[in-house]
């Protein structure tokens, strides 16, 4: 277990499942080299899994903590796209944690940096070193020169934007590919939901732009509704932070098997003059904690004691060493159990691979029905 990982800044019922050595019935095909054919599926992905250089047009986007080599490889191998997330780890830290995948993985795979990080551009360098395919920008928008800095070394640039006005410029001035991720997802969020963003942003940009879409996804027929819209692919966290190959503690793997979609709660903002970003997690003992942590810097801002930047640093530092104490110690009572409301989706332990051949089976068999 890596302890010295990222202290991320940041931050089924399955009945359609056919177990990947058996052949899915209906819909996807088993070719006479055993492997199976999602033709359908492949058909509307092909355009981002060629962005990608993967099979699949698959992302598990960047959890921090859990997003590590052992998911990361896991999810590439398996022919998705693993982004490890860089959260707040130093340059020396990514650089370890890139190797340290290149040795599980010879497949392709992502870095997810938050722009806020004070490292920013010694990070890039670290991607530039590694021939790192493709950065993820998150947490805001991308500071001058970073999409920049990123291109000039080759790699393609995937950003996030709250608003369509937003996701054109950004497309237009060199990001490469977005990510629409609505309110339903596991950790920060924004306030709209990923069917009124897609319903927004793809008719707008998807025949132009690599789109993909990310929040609330738990099974293929809700993949194959967002390709049938325009999609080049997904992205999913939630329904990947407790495979088999995730380095997440036991307990906090079992708080996410118990859980319902109603158990995944946004935290709720207490002062009007201290703006923090919502984010989505198992209600527990950490909830309220976290209510009690945005009165007390909201005192400290009154007090003259802290500016708002310095008020809103701490309140990212208590949500990611929260992350830390339930994903990596297993304190599900008083850590943060970031979690998506796809969370009810997620029953069982299980390889990785298993998770895809569901997914694709499920959404080539909703594009079968068709
Ligand atoms: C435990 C957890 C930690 C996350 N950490 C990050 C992060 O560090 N950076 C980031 O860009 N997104 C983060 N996310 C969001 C995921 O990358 C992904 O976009 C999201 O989980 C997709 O929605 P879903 O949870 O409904 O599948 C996190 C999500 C979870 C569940």
């Amino acid at each position: 277990m890596p302890s010295d990982l990222n202290a991320g800044v940041y931050p089924a019922r399955p009945s359609f499942y056919s177990p990947p050595d058996r052949a899915p019935s209906g819909c996807a095909r088993r070719e006479r080299s055993g492997v199976i054919v999602y033709s359908k599926t492949k058909a509307l992905m092909a355009r981002g899994a060629a962005f990608l250089g993967t099979e699949h047009a698959i992302l598990c986007g960047a959890m921090s903590w859990v997003s590590e080599r052992n998911l990361v490889a896991a999810i590439s191998n398996a022919g998705g796209f693993g982004v490890i997330a860089c959260g707040a780890m130093t340059p020396e830290l990514l650089d370890r944690e890139i190797a340290a995948t290149k040795e599980l993985t010879a497949k392709p795979f992502g870095v997810n940096l938050i722009t806020m990080h004070p490292q920013l551009f010694d990070l890039i360098e670290v991607c530039a070193r590694h021939k790192v395919g493709h950065v993820v920008l998150a947490g805001g928008i991308p500071p001058k020169g970073s999409v920049e800095a990123i291109k000039a070394f080759g790699a393609k640039v995937l950003v996030f934007a709250p608003t369509l006005a937003l996701a054109k410029k950004l497309l237009r001035s060199g990001a490469d590919a977005l990510v629409i991720e609505g309110s339903e997802a596991g950790g920060h969020i924004g306030p709209v939901s990923t069917s009124v963003l897609a319903q927004e942003f793809l008719p707008a940009l998807a025949e132009e732009f690599v789109v993909f879409v990310a929040g609330g996804i738990g099974r293929g027929e809700m993949i194959a509704a967002y390709l049938e819209m325009g999609a080049s692919g997904v992205q999913l966290g939630t329904r990947f932070a407790c495979a088999t190959e995730s380095i997440a503690h036991p307990a906090f793997k079992k708080a996410f098997f118990r859980a319902n979609a109603r158990d995944a709660v946004a935290s709720v903002q207490v002062d009007p003059r201290l703006p923090v970003i919502p984010v989505r997690a198992l209600k527990n003992n950490g909830t309220e904690e976290f209510t009690a942590k945005q009165r007390e810097v909201a005192q400290l801002l009154d007090a003259g004691e802290v500016d708002m930047g310095e008020a809103q640093l701490q309140i990212e530092h208590f949500w990611a060493g929260a992350l830390r104490r339930a994903v990596i110690d297993g304190d599900v009572e008083n850590g943060s159990l970031m979690a998506g409301q796809s969370v009810g989706m997620v029953t069982r332990e299980e390889p990785v691979a298993d998770i895809f051949a569901e997914l694709l089976t499920q959404c080539e068999a909703e594009l079968s029905r068709r």
